[in-house]
């Protein structure tokens, strides 16, 4: 335990900063991509504590250092734990197995033996920049064998633990070669979170099923009614947390006039379109672009759409790029964009503008201030932020969300325009709803989905997940005393 020890440790695969290493040989630091880090960044900053995770770059030895109040702890992986541990059984067997199996999981021997070993790593890095008695949360299906082996290094740490992608039915992680060990690692814990009731209730069977433990057998509640899971004198909590946004940083800079401002050009710059159709996501096959293309396509054909007037614009995260189905579905989406352009499009009058490369966070929220229908068809989704990121920039009370069933986002934003994403006419009528809807009807439902999304915002989902947590806690403490 270094003198700079921390009480309070998040433990993420990702820093929530990737080193980029420029041509003319100098690095820099850029925010990373995804969900988790846009969550737990802001909490983190606010709560002064140590962040353990990799930098985005492999075979990269760094020492720690500290960016925005934020004391960066950097993991080093090498070139073959980025194919094996990071590609291989992260995002090629657990990614696609946690979604609902949409491409089929590859369970290979020596990606385990690599997810065992990096995770032992982690656990290591973590052991040595925790505080005695400190409280360390854990993020991610990267990293389900870190709870246990912290626990073994380091008896003294409150250890939590939360799951940011769906936790699949039991009939699916069945499927699993190493599911006992899985469950056993996450079961080092004290507290384990979900987004959903119904991941926590699939866990607390699974601990009954593969490891025989004793566990409550009742409905698990959103942030309330735990389930408990009793490993030999330990008491494990299982609970529902649904994540959120810093909902208030947002609604306050999609109400500056640069932003506004901007919002106007853009849609100057696309030809003031009657209607802008708007996705925002990782390049990713869980996310459904292809099926909101493949719904545009088909409302445009049937003249329900008039593609002189309507423009859809897809900004789109590289993500995985070397992973095989990332590699084929891009393809796909590209070929999809370019045939209805192909068919649609005029000289200088795209129907569907496509940016595959991230956006500058305050360029996002003009896209957000100036879209009037955001499409958010997940084919499955954990939580989906882009959902509520929308609802946050409309203070005007303009613009509609259609919004997949199959998101986390879903069990709260039900004034949305809910769709199912396997159902593409109910994905067409839902996106000819949301572009013809009446304005004070639309105005109505923005109201109620930003009285949610304001209301429950990233702080109060960390506050709950960490006040349950320090209530098992043998010291007692709690992080977020504010
Ligand atoms: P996931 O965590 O699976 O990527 P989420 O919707 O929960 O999905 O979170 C994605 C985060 O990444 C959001 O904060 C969103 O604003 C951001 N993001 C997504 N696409 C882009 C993009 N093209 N440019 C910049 N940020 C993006
Ligand atoms: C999702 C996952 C995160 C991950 C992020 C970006 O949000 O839940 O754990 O960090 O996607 O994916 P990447 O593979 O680039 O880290």
């Amino acid at each position: 335990m270094g003198s700079a020890a921390s009480e309070f440790v998040v433990v993420a695969n990702r820093l929530p900063v990737d080193l980029e290493k420029l041509p003319d040989g100098s690095t820099r630091w850029k925010r990373s991509p995804g969900g988790l880090v846009t969550a737990l960044e802001p909490i983190l900053r606010g709560n002064s504590g140590a962040w353990v995770g990799w930098p985005g770059v492999p075979d990269t030895d760094l020492d720690p250092i500290e960016l925005d109040g934020i004391e960066m702890h950097p993991v080093t992986l090498s070139a073959k734990d980025v194919a094996d541990y990071y590609e291989g059984f992260s995002n090629a067997t657990l990614w696609p197995l946690y979604h609902d199996v949409i491409v089929r999981p590859e369970y290979r021997r020596e990606w385990w033996n690599a997810y065992v070993e990096v995770n032992r790593r982690f656990a290591e890095a973590t052991a040595e920049s925790a505080a005695e008695g400190a409280t360390v949360w854990i993020q991610d299906y990267q990293l389900q064998l870190v709870p246990k082996m912290l626990r073994m290094l380091r008896p003294d740490l409150t250890i939590g633990f939360f799951l940011h992608i769906p936790f699949p039915p039991v009939e699916l992680f069945m499927q699993m070669p190493w599911r006992t060990e899985i469950v056993e690692g996450l079961l080092g814990a004290d507290l384990i979170g979900f987004h959903l009731p119904g991941g926590a209730e699939n866990f607390l069977f699974l601990a009954r099923r593969l490891l025989g433990h004793q566990t409550s057998r009742g409905n698990v509640g959103v942030r309330s009614k735990l389930g408990v899971v009793q490993v030999g004198f330990r008491t494990v909590r299982v609970g529902a947390f649904p994540i959120s946004i810093a909902s208030g940083e947002l609604d306050a800079a999609a109400r500056q006039k640069t932003i506004r401002d901007r919002a106007r050009q853009i849609r100057k710059e696309l030809g003031n379109p009657r209607k802008i159709l708007l996705g925002v996501d990782r390049l990713d096959y869980t996310k459904g672009i292809d099926v909101r293309l493949d719904a545009l396509h088909e409302l445009i054909a049937e003249n329900r759409v008039d593609p002189a007037e309507t423009v859809m614009v897809q900004l789109a995260t590289p993500s995985r790029e070397r992973v095989e189905s990332y590699v084929q579905m891009r393809g796909e989406i590209e070929m999809t964009v370019s045939r209805i352009n192909g068919e649609y499009a005029e000289v200088g009058r795209p129907v569907v503008h496509y940016i595959h490369r991230p956006i500058p966070r305050s360029e996002l929220i003009a896209f957000f201030v100036a879209a009037d229908v955001m499409l958010v068809t997940p084919l499955r989704d954990g939580m989906n932020l882009v959902a509520k990121e929308y609802v946050a920039c409309r203070q005007d009370l303009g613009g509609a969300l259609v919004l997949s069933e199959f998101t986390g986002a879903a069990a709260e934003l039900r004034q949305a325009y809910l769709c199912n994403p396997h159902d593409l006419e109910d994905v067409k009528d839902k996106m000819e709803a949301a572009l013809t809807q009446d304005r004070e009807d639309g105005r109505r439902h923005m109201r109620a989905l930003r009285r949610q999304v304001l209301a429950h915002d990233v702080d109060r989902w960390a506050k709950a997940f960490l006040t349950a947590l320090s209530r098992d806690s043998v010291a007692g403490h709690s992080l977020m005393s504010t």
